[in-house]
Formats: structure tokens, C-alpha cells, sequence
């Protein structure tokens, strides 16, 4: 009787220890003299600590304890604390919906990370990750993953499972190949695999049918799939920065681009399917190795910024009269003799760029009403 009785004593007061759990007794745990810049806090209408960030402190030698037994926090940010070590009994904050631990020194994650079932945002770029556990795959309500800067050398096919994804960041990695399942992210809307030793793409990557957004700067590339062609929800491609000498036909479908970046590759004709993106606002091709400015480029009404700079250009094909919303044009660094008068027209052209070109005559009285003229 009299042992049941110490044990509601106990309870009660390890009840009331949880229960009052401040923002200012976390802050003298973890890290008294922080500013408000560094430590921000918050509680829900009961009193219960809901979010807490931490910012710019040495946790080298470990998370303090006192933050996993806070476990009515949703939101979790943990950036710049050379944290190396996020430990299993992550799994008690069963509540979190937000975990941001950018920007610090991890190398592994525990596999209990899986456990987070409420998570929807997880951030862990600028890590030293090497791997994520496949257990990521768990994580059923995630919404966004971001994994840029980080050195993965590969991503556990579990990720497939992610149906909710619809950003996922993989930047600055050293993945060579991606797992089939990737193309069962049909929710994904951005996907960045920007700077990775990529040796090939999955064909089902032109399964992702809501993709707006997709990156593949500087990943080595010497062609890409034709499947591409099927992501005609594409807003944004960006392919700087590769060895393709080619683009695919089937490139023509992606009528819904706003921004193609081709610049920095090995291409020796403007793709003459562009002609048909409707809505297509910027066009980079620099630093390829065009010979001529085609007929159709003339075409692309809706283009605002079109850079053609460092190629070997000798003749432009395109009539500039159609190309009204042009606001800037770059044609530096190239082999023309003589100047395009007719840009002098465009109501809306305040840049031009014309230097380092073969032109022997000074700039005519036709281009010096353009806002600036580099020559
Ligand atoms: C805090 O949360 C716990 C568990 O969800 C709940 O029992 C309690 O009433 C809440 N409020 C306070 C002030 O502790
Ligand atoms: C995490 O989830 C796995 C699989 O669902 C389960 O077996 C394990 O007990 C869980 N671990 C914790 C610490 O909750
Ligand atoms: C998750 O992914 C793995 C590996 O791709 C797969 O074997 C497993 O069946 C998937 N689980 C669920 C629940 O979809
Ligand atoms: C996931 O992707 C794999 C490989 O492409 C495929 O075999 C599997 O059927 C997909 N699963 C679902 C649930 O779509
Ligand atoms: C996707 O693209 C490939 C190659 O371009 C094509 O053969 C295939 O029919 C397309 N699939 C769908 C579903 O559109
Ligand atoms: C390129 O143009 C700049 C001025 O526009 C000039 O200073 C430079 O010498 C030129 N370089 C070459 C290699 O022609």
C-alpha cells in the first residue's frame, strides 16, 4: 500500500518535471548566455514547448540530453553547433514535423530516424553524410529532404517510398547512380542533382510527371535520357555545366519551360525544337560551340533573356522584329563582322552585350539608343 502510494508521489512529480519544462529552464541547460538570435523557444496555449532552435553553439560532444525529453516539440532547428552525432533517442521526440540540422559535422544518421513517422521536413545539408539509412523510406508523411553538400556516394532505393516528396535536394554529393525507384516520387516538383560524378540517369526519372523543377549542373553528363521528354510539367531545366553534345528529340515535349540552361556543353546546333516552348523566357547556350545563330530563334516570342556569348559565331539567321520582350541579349565573345542593327528596335532590350567580337567599324547610331552596350 504504502510502496503504490510512493510510486503515484514519484509519478506525479516526474509528471510534473516533463510538464514544466520552460523555454527558460531549456535555455539555461543548453546554452544560458545565447542571444535571440541564437536560441528561440516557443510553447503552445497549454505551456508545452513546440519549437526550439539552437544556433552557433559547440555540441561536439553531444545534443544535450535535456532537448529529448522536451517531447512535445514539432519543430527542431539545430544549425551550426559542430554537432557530429545525432543519437538514437531522437526517436522520443515522436511529435517532431520539422528536424533542420544543417550546416554541422554529422557523418551517419541512426537508423531510428525512421521512426519519426510526423516528420514532413528534414534538413540535413552541409552534413558529412556519407550514406542515409534506408529506414529514410519510413518516413511516409516527408515532404521535403534536403541532402545538398554532403559526400553520399549513393541513395537507398527505400526512397521510392517517399510518395509525399515533393522537394528533394541532392546537390554536391559524389553519387554516381540513382536507384529505379526514384521514379516512384510522383509528388516530387523539384529535384536537384546538381554536382554529382553522375555516371547515368534512370530512365524512370520520366515518370515524375509533377516535376516543375529539375537540376543537373556539372554532373558529367554525356547525354541524358530521352525519357526527360515525358516531364512535360518541366518549368525549369538546367543542364550547365556537362559534355552533352546532343539534346534529345523528345526534349520538344517540355512545351511548358520557362528556363532552359544549356551553357557550358559541347553543342554545335541550337535545338530547333525550342521553337515550340510557348513559354520560354530565358535561354543560356554560352560557351558551346555554335557556328551560326538559326532562323527560329526569331521565332520564340516570349523570350527575355537569350545568352549566346562564347561560342564561334560568324552569322545571325533570326530577324530580331518578332523578339519583343527581349530584355537582354548576349552575343560577346564570338566571331561576328557585323553588328545587329535591327536589336536597336526592341522597345525592351536595355542589355547588350557585343565585346570581343571581329566587328571592324565603331558601334552605329542604330544600337546606341540601348540602355548598355558593351563593346
Ligand atoms: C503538455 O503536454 C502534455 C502531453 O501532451 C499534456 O498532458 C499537458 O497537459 C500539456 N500541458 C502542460 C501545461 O503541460
Ligand atoms: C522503430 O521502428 C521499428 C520498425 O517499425 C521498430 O521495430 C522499432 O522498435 C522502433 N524503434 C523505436 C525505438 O521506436
Ligand atoms: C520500400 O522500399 C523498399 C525498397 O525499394 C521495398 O522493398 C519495400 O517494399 C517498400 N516498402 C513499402 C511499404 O512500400
Ligand atoms: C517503384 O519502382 C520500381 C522500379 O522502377 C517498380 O518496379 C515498382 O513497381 C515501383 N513501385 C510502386 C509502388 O510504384
Ligand atoms: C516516355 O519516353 C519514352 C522515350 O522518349 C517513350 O518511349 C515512352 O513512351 C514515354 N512514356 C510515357 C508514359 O509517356
Ligand atoms: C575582350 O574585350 C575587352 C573589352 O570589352 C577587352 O579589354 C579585352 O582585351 C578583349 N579580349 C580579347 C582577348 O579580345
Amino acid at each position: 500500500m504504502k510502496m503504490k502510494f510512493l510510486l503515484i508521489i514519484l509519478s506525479y512529480i516526474s509528471f510534473t518535471i516533463a510538464a514544466t519544462l520552460t523555454c527558460n529552464k531549456v535555455k539555461n541547460k543548453v546554452c544560458s548566455s545565447c542571444t535571440d538570435k541564437n536560441y528561440e523557444c516557443k510553447t503552445d496555449e497549454k505551456g508545452n514547448i513546440t519549437s526550439l532552435l539552437i544556433k552557433n553553439q559547440d555540441f561536439s560532444n553531444g545534443i544535450p540530453d535535456i532537448i529529448f525529453s522536451i517531447t512535445t516539440l514539432k519543430d527542431l532547428y539545430l544549425n551550426k553547433n559542430s554537432i557530429n552525432t545525432l543519437p538514437k533517442k531522437i526517436v522520443n521526440l515522436k511529435k517532431l514535423r520539422r528536424l533542420d540540422i544543417r550546416s554541422n559535422k554529422l557523418t551517419a544518421l541512426p537508423k531510428e530516424i525512421g521512426n519519426l513517422s510526423k516528420l514532413k521536413y528534414l534538413k540535413l545539408s552541409n552534413n558529412k553524410l556519407s550514406a542515409l539509412p534506408s529506414t529514410i523510406g519510413n518516413l511516409k508523411s516527408l515532404f521535403l529532404l534536403y541532402v545538398s553538400n554532403n559526400v553520399l556516394t549513393s541513395v537507398p532505393s527505400s526512397i521510392g517510398n517517399l510518395t509525399d516528396l515533393e522537394e528533394l535536394l541532392l546537390r554536391t554529393n559524389q553519387i554516381q547512380t540513382y536507384p529505379k525507384t526514384i521514379g516512384n516520387l510522383s509528388n516530387l516538383r523539384i529535384l536537384d542533382l546538381a554536382r554529382n560524378p553522375i555516371k547515368s540517369l534512370p530512365v524512370q526519372i520520366g515518370k515524375l510527371k509533377n516535376l516543375k523543377e529539375l537540376s543537373l549542373t556539372d554532373d558529367h553528363l554525356k547525354s541524358v535520357p530521352a525519357e526527360i521528354g515525358n516531364l512535360t510539367n518541366l518549368e525549369i531545366l538546367d543542364l550547365e555545366s556537362n559534355v552533352l553534345s546532343f539534346i534529345p528529340e523528345e526534349f520538344g515535349n517540355l512545351k511548358n519551360l520557362k528556363v532552359l540552361w544549356l551553357d557550358m556543353n559541347q553543342l554545335e546546333y541550337v535545338p530547333e525544337f525550342i521553337v515550340n516552348f510557348n513559354n520560354l523566357e530565358r535561354l543560356d547556350i554560352h560557351a558551346n560551340k555554335l557556328t551560326f545563330a538559326p532562323e527560329f530563334i526569331g521565332r520564340i516570342k516570349s523570350l527575355k533573356i537569350l545568352d549566346l556569348g562564347q561560342n564561334q559565331i560568324r552569322n545571325i539567321h533570326f530577324k530580331f522584329d518578332r523578339l519583343v520582350n527581349l530584355e537582354l541579349l548576349d552575343l560577346g565573345w564570338n566571331y561576328l563582322e557585323t553588328y545587329p542593327e535591327e536589336a536597336g528596335k526592341l522597345k525592351n532590350l536595355k542589355t547588350l552585350f557585343l565585346n570581343n567580337n571581329s566587328f571592324t567599324t565603331p558601334l552605329p547610331d542604330s544600337l546606341k539608343g540601348i540602355e548598355t552596350v558593351y563593346v
